[in-house]
């Protein structure tokens, strides 16, 4: 009888294509070696391996159905991410998963969605968007509210437009510095949660982005009347199994690697509150 696939294995996956997206972050498409494509869900993510270098918990930021090919969009801050960046087309990494929680965002199905999300915090949450969209006439008012560094940082503009013009996503973009040829918002995306247009008492809120963001987004869809437990932030920390043994992901009682990296505010408003967190 065969067992089930070793966890710590990396599956050989090879890079098909790579786009730069911005300055410093790339979306890589990876097709599986053996044709047997990487089923997840919303949210989740795999540890992606350089071969000769190391691995780096990376989310899933999409994937092409019809050709199984799966995508992740990658910031290049250090060794690993550089290595996995700079992969050539024909290069083969690794891939361990996926692992972790999803958004599971058919739950807000019948209300309103508000995504929010900060640089890099897009790439995780795209997928639960195209999944939402596929479905677009089950949920009610979506909105999504961005917040990136500079004009030059917005990721998937093409998608930003795609969703606002033919899905009816009401996407509403903000940058921390704009320069002159900028005619959007400048301000904190946090900012832009007050006065967004939804009903909180029947939304679900996903939010994705650094941590400090998603502190104060939380806070203030919070303060709007969105429940706890209909709240759902994304937690980044260093990871190294992903699958619940090493201890390296934790945060107090959780194991980000397997009860998040997807958790309620309702588990994480009080561990949140402690101002070592
Ligand atoms: C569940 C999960 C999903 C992630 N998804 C993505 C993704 O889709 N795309 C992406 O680009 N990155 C993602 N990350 C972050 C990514 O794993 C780190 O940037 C990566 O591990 C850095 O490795 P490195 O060797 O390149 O850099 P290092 O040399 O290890 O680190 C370089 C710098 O980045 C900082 N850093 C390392 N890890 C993190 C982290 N988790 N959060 C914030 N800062 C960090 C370090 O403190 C250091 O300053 C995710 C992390 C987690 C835990
Ligand atoms: S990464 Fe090892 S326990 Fe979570």
């Amino acid at each position: 009888m065969l067992g089930r696939p070793d966890p710590m294995l990396p599956r050989p996956f090879v890079v098909r294509r790579t786009r730069q997206d911005t300055r410093d972050t790339y979306t890589l498409e990876l097709e599986p070696v053996d044709g047997e494509p990487l089923s997840y869900r919303a949210g989740q993510f795999t540890m992606l391996h350089a071969f000769g270098v190391g691995e780096a918990p990376i989310s899933i930021s999409g994937h092409d159905a019809r050709t199984g090919r799966l995508e992740h969009t990658i910031r290049n801050v250090g060794s690993v991410t550089a290595a996995l960046v700079a992969a050539a087309p024909g290069t083969v990494l690794g891939e361990r998963g996926p692992f972790g929680t999803g958004w599971e965002v058919s739950s807000g199905i019948g209300g309103d969605v508000v995504f929010v999300a900060g640089g890099i915090g897009l790439a995780p949450l795209r997928p639960a968007i195209l999944e939402l969209v596929a479905r677009r006439a089950d949920y009610d008012r979506v909105l999504l509210l961005y917040g990136a560094r500079t004009p030059e940082d917005i990721l998937f503009g093409d998608n930003l437009r795609s969703w606002a013009e033919r899905h009816g996503i009401v996407v509403e973009v903000t940058v921390d510095n704009g320069q002159h040829a900028w005619r959007g918002r400048v301000g904190l995306v946090t900012q832009l949660v007050a006065r967004a247009g939804f009903d909180a008492v029947r939304a679900l809120a996903l939010v994705c982005g650094p941590e400090v963001m998603m502190r104060y987004a939380a806070q203030a869809l919070s303060d709007r009347g969105v429940r706890p437990d209909r709240l759902r932030l994304s937690m980044e920390r260093n990871m190294k199994c992903g699958v619940g043994l090493c201890g390296h992901c934790q945060l107090r009682e959780l194991f980000l690697c397997v009860d998040g990296p997807v958790v309620g505010y309702d588990r994480l408003a009080p561990l949140m509150a402690r101002a070592e967190l």
